[in-house]
């Protein structure tokens, strides 16, 4: 399974990157106005993330007709090679996907909450699908469970696209995930802080120390 980080924070994203795990980047409209703060553009703060990570570098068009969302991917491919465009699941979508598949721009759908908009995008040519679990079980539906459904019927019918699970909340998300079979997870930068850390760990760290300190004096 792949790791993405869910963060436009260039800091994050450099913190994640030296450890050697990390895949890719998705962010969001949501995630890039929180950067925006610093006074640097869209397409600078995108591409210093891509200039870091090897690896895909999901950036969502906010266009809502297909038309429009066609040309915006076009002009946000150009920023690096790395860039992924995300595109809102929906008639415009799959008509802008479609026509992206067809000119080899790499895309992501997004905000996908059923297995039928997943068959769909999977369809339409989408390089990877995105459903959103944590908002589904935010609203008391089991999201892991669309997710296991997407990866049979992938499978069984050699469907391409790759399933990013999104919209992850805590570190059993990634388990789970990563028991399913799904392709990649995107996770925010405090549950990959989470995953790394165990009090156990720590515990025997400071004892293996201590006791070593004693042999040396
Ligand atoms: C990733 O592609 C999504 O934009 C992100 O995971 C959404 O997460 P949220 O539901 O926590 O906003």
């Amino acid at each position: 399974m792949k790791i993405f980080i869910d963060t436009a924070s260039i800091g994050q994203i450099m913190k994640i990157n030296e450890l050697g795990i990390l895949d890719g980047v998705t962010t969001n409209p949501t995630l890039l106005a929180k950067e925006a703060k610093s006074g640097k553009t869209f397409e600078e703060i995108i591409g210093e993330i891509c200039d870091v990570v090897d690896g895909d570098v999901s950036v969502e068009a906010v266009s809502t007709d297909a038309t429009d969302i066609i040309m915006e991917a076009r002009e946000l491919s150009k920023i690096s090679e790395n860039v992924v465009i995300k595109v809102a699941m929906g008639k415009e979508g799959l008509k802008a996907v479609s026509k992206l598949s067809t000119e080899g721009i790499k895309t992501n759908m997004t905000l996908i909450f059923s297995s039928n908009q997943g068959i769909l995008a999977a369809k339409a040519g989408a390089t990877y699908v995105s459903p959103f679990i944590g908002r589904l079980d935010d609203i008391g539906h089991r999201g892991m469970d669309i997710v296991e459904d997407m990866v049979d019927i992938f499978d069984i019918n050699n469907f391409e696209s790759e399933i990013i699970v999104a919209s992850v909340r805590h570190p059993l998300h990634v388990i789970e995930a990563a028991r399913i079979g799904a392709d990649v997870i995107t996770i925010p930068f405090d549950v990959l802080e989470k995953m790394i850390e165990h009090p156990l760990t720590d515990k025997g760290i400071e004892t293996f120390l201590n006791d070593w300190n004693k042999v040396k004096k």
